[in-house]
């Protein structure tokens, strides 16, 4: 959780240390500040404002100030990283307080970004962590101050709403898997849509069962713990012209079932949630901003993928919710038989264009790595507003192909469809098998196995769940909105 407070506003005058940072652009010829001792600073260390680059001298005890390189002024994600050296260079002076002293310097969405580096940089997640004593509080860096002009306040505001997202996914990943079962998830969704004033349901196994979801139910039959599935609508006042569905796999734990995972595969694997979490901070930042003229449904289906006597079988068939039948080859091939119902029931809810989020594939890891999102379209131009939403939020994407001849790979003898294609292209067939359940419907398919969780921390990136797709969803909702 973020100890970090966040203000805008100037800081007091008291004896807190301080650093006090100004931002310089890269190709700033000179700046006010860049005079006298800070000067002959900034030619000792060759200080040039690129992103990276920070200066500071002390003024007093404990008191600080100095140039926060900040990059190109078109490098629009600068911001973000600039926030994450302001906040390595305030832990390296062991001041108690940061000071960004804006003005009238960045544009809005600078001005947002910075926000959002700042919040996310300074999160942790430590519920299991014993307390911090006031004593090993000492030194550290505990508030935040963002001093700008007037002008820039809303785009400050809206910079703490999408990293309380990103945040909120975060904590959602980050929580150990004896507590996020699907129940807590579906609720902790269920509150925070509330808060916004959103229609939300949650559907549990008898519903499930009801509506026919038999793939989702397939996955969650070895599990102790129900299924449930999280269905919310945000709804904008006056007309509605496009209709959209956000899809997000919600995994609490994937152990593999009996196509069991190797020990060392199915650590972090409470994190086989992210896509869930990815949709429903959006959800979050949706729900804050209301946008005009675009109805989006957040749809999450959770399950556990356990091993038990009742757990579905190899060879099983299962009967999804748009009739379907598919021979299970490979429990472990599990997201895609959640999504596949989902998104079915997605496309009945009739909404011009899906995007499902996932973390699908070791595939698709092997492909891109561990930064870099797959995203596989049957719609060009879903695809390019994605990409284009996405490089706005300054969030890694790549487009995949769907490769018509790989077609014969999901081809079973006994049923409609089987679950897994060959090894070589997995994260194709898996996206492929997925376009079998959305209709005429345009949709998109994002595979977040790499980047929704990361080994250790770079940058504003905490080790653990990552919040990766929030801020990209959020974006292609908001460039979908009208006025
Ligand atoms: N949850 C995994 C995918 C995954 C792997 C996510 C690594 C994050 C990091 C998914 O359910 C899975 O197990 N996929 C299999 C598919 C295979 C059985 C066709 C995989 O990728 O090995
Ligand atoms: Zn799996
Ligand atoms: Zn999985």
């Amino acid at each position: 959780m973020t100890q970090v407070q966040l203000r805008f506003q100037a800081p007091p005058s008291d004896a807190a240390s301080t650093l006090t940072l100004l931002p310089f652009f890269h190709e700033t010829p000179s700046h006010p500040e860049m005079k006298g001792d800070l000067a002959l600073e900034a030619a000792r260390l060759r200080f040039e404002g690129k992103l990276g680059d920070a200066i500071a001298l002390s003024a007093n005890v404990g008191v600080f100030r100095g140039l926060l390189g900040v990059g190109k002024s078109e490098d629009h994600g600068a911001l973000r990283r600039a926030a994450y050296h302001a906040v390595r260079m305030a832990k390296e002076h062991k001041v108690q307080r940061l000071v960004l002293d804006v003005g009238d310097a960045l544009s809005p969405e600078q001005a947002t970004f910075l926000v959002e580096g700042l919040l996310l940089t300074t999160y942790s997640f430590d519920t299991y962590k014993k307390a911090k004593t006031e004593e090993e509080k000492t030194g550290q860096l505990q508030e935040i101050y963002v001093v700008a002009k007037p002008r820039l306040t809303p785009a400050l505001n809206e910079g703490r709403v999408h990293a309380e997202a990103v945040i909120f996914a975060r904590n959602l990943a980050n929580e150990q898997p004896g507590v996020c079962t699907p129940r807590w998830m579906a609720e902790q969704g269920k509150v925070r849509a509330e808060a916004h004033g959103l229609y939300v349901r949650v559907l549990d196994e008898e519903q499930l069962e009801e509506k026919g979801f038999g793939l989702h139910l397939a996955v969650a039959r070895a599990s102790d713990e129900p299924a449930r599935l999280l269905h919310a609508i945000y709804r904008p006042k006056g007309e509605v012209h496009r209709r959209l569905a956000l899809v997000g796999k919600g995994v609490t734990f994937d152990s593999g079932g009996y196509s069991i995972k190797p020990g060392d595969s199915m650590i972090d694997m409470h994190i086989d949630m992210a896509g869930g979490a990815a949709v429903l901070g959006a959800m979050d930042i949706i729900g804050a901003e209301k946008p005009a003229g675009v109805e989006v449904h957040f749809i999450v289906p959770m399950a556990e993928n356990m091993v038990s006597g009742s757990g579905y079988k190899i060879n099983e068939v299962i009967r999804g919710y748009n009739g379907k039948t598919v021979e299970v080859l490979n429990t472990d091939a599990e997201g895609r038989l959640l999504l596949a119902d989902a998104l079915a029931y997605a496309v009945d809810q009739g909404v011009d264009q899906v995007i499902d989020v996932a973390t699908l594939t070791g595939a698709c890891v092997v492909a891109l790595g561990n930064e870099t999102a797959g995203l596989f379209s049957s719609s060009e131009t879903l695809r390019d507003a994605f990409v284009h939403a996405a490089k706005t939020a300054d969030e890694a994407v790549w487009p995949m192909p769907l490769v018509e001849r790989m077609e014969g790979q999901l081809k079973s003898r006994v049923a409609d469809l089987k679950n897994v294609g060959s090894r070589w292209g997995g994260a194709i067939s898996a996206a492929m098998f997925l376009g079998k359940f959305v209709g005429d419907a345009q949709w998109a398919h994002l595979d977040i196995a790499g980047p929704s969780m990361a080994d250790k921390e770079w940058e504003y990136i905490c080790a653990g769940g990552t919040g990766f797709g929030v801020l990209a969803l959020a974006q292609w909702v908001r460039d979908n909105a009208q006025g």
